[in-house]
């Protein structure tokens, strides 16, 4: 048997922990898969004192994370500590310097980052691999590089933020409103106090630059991509869009367009009910891939979690044991395109259009006026009993396909009007 693969751990939270368990508790199964052993040698967290419900003494403590970059004794840093900055993205950058392997969960750093260390880890030949940073425990790096490697791919997109998928489907559940349903989810520990990451789509927006990389063959273009989170849903939008036929789901959009510019979003959209997204309920993520050859793909699983998110950051180490770790992006960095960005106005689709309006006579005619004028063809149209915080009454309406350019051009003759009591909420109907 060859030598041991020696790992240092940043991070002991709990995907640290998480990790530590599974490389004991499948030990001998993992040396058979790998070839060789998976030796934790070092750990490192902030408080040495904590006890974290394994037993770290058969690893040397460090101190100062950056030194396990150091250590003559270690071949791959594994990094589980977050943020995209800071002291992780430090420790990667002395990692792959080092001629190291580096394997991380971190979503935030590849997205802002992933290009930079791609190529450390091309110049000094070491393995980079982070399949923890997308959707936890499902394989989808390694199914969009390896799986879908034969395919042209047109369109990546999914639910890859099991916080937001979880408080829309309560919200679905339960009938009740956002506020409630995010204390709900903090209570259940499926979303961090201070959320807004995960409600304004910032995670999903990361987690979405990462997949579009690996399947378009392009640069990470994180900047590109036009984010909008959920707290703008109401229970009354998800009843509304329930008696249409769907449910209301956060989903990260990423498609290759016919002139070669790549569109990718994050917004809120309805998903028919017999969209396999649809059925993806609680805490669940889930990514569809489509490939020319291929068809249509469905990944799905537990997005998050300290078991789930052990899996993927192991099966790196395996694939590192065994000396195929691979391009990163799927091609070498040197050789990833770089695609203009999509114009979102030129998206042909069908939308959803939630007005909250003054109840008086007019209100009706002003907006279809507006939707007239700007080309906006609607379908349905759905005039909902008074808000109950005043006046206001709920107005939404479903659009035949169109461009997206009209939708815009019609709310922007529609902005400043006294007959508008908020700003109008609009979600795109997925497409089958
Ligand atoms: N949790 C999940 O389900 C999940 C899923 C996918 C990806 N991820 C990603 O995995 C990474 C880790 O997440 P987690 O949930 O395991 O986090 P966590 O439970 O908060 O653990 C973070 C660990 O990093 C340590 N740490 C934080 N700042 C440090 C610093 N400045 N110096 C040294 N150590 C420091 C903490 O030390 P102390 O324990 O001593 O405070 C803790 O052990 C993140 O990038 C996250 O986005 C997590």
């Amino acid at each position: 048997m060859a030598e041991p693969l020696r790992i240092a751990i940043a991070g002991l939270g709990t995907v640290g922990t998480g990790v530590i368990r599974l490389l004991d508790a499948n030990r001998e199964v993992l040396e058979r898969r790998a070839g060789r052993a998976i030796e934790v040698v070092a750990v490192n967290a902030r408080e040495r004192a904590k006890d974290r419900g394994v037993d770290l003494s058969p690893f040397a403590w460090v101190d100062d994370m950056q030194a396990m970059a150091a250590r003559s004794d270690v071949d791959v840093v594994v990094e589980l500590v977050g943020g995209s900055d800071g002291p992780a993205l430090t420790l990667a950058r002395a990692a792959l310097d080092a001629g190291k392997g580096f394997v991380t969960a971190n979503k935030a750093m590849v997205a802002h980052h992933g290009m930079e260390l791609a190529e450390l880890a091309a110049i000094n030949s070491a393995p980079f691999a982070f399949e923890a940073a997308v959707a936890g425990g499902i394989p989808v790096v390694k199914g969009l590089r390896e799986g879908t490697a034969a395919n042209a791919l047109t369109r990546i997109y999914g639910i890859l933020n099991g916080t937001c998928n979880y408080i829309l489907s309560e919200m679905e559940r339960t009938g009740a409103d956002f506020d409630d349903m995010l204390r709900a989810a903090q209570e259940q520990g499926f979303a961090e106090a201070d959320p807004t990451f995960d409600i304004e789509g910032v995670d999903a927006a990361h987690k979405l630059a990462i997949l579009a990389a690996i399947g378009f063959g392009t640069r990470i273009d994180f900047e590109a991509v036009r984010c909008a989170g959920i707290t703008q849903v109401t229970a009354s939008d998800i009843a509304q869009a329930d008696a249409l036929g769907y449910v209301v789901r956060l989903v990260g959009i990423a498609s290759m367009e016919g002139d070669g510019r790549l569109l990718q979003r994050v917004r809120p959209c309805l998903v028919p009910f017999r969209h396999p997204l649809a059925a993806v309920t609680g805490p669940t993520n889930a990514v569809v891939a489509e490939g020319d050859f291929s068809g249509r793909l469905l990944f799905q699983g537990a997005g998050a979690g300290d078991r789930p998110t052990a899996s993927a950051v192991v099966a790196d180490l395996i694939d590192i044991a065994r000396g195929q770790a691979g391009a990163p992006f799927s091609v070498p960095v040197d050789q990833l395109g770089s695609a203009e960005p999509g114009d979102p106005g030129e998206r042909r689709g069908r939308d959803y259009i939630r007005f909250t309006v003054a109840d008086r006579p007019g209100v009706l005619a002003e907006i279809t006026a507006a939707m007239r004028d700007a080309g906006v063809s609607i379908e349905s149209l759905i005039q909902r009993g008074r808000d109950h915080d005043g006046g206001a009454v709920q107005v939404a309406m479903v659009t035949h396909e169109g461009p997206e350019h009209c939708v815009t051009e019609a709310l922007a003759l529609l902005e400043g009007s006294a007959n508008l009591a908020a700003r109008p909420l609009v979600m795109p109907i997925l497409k089958d």
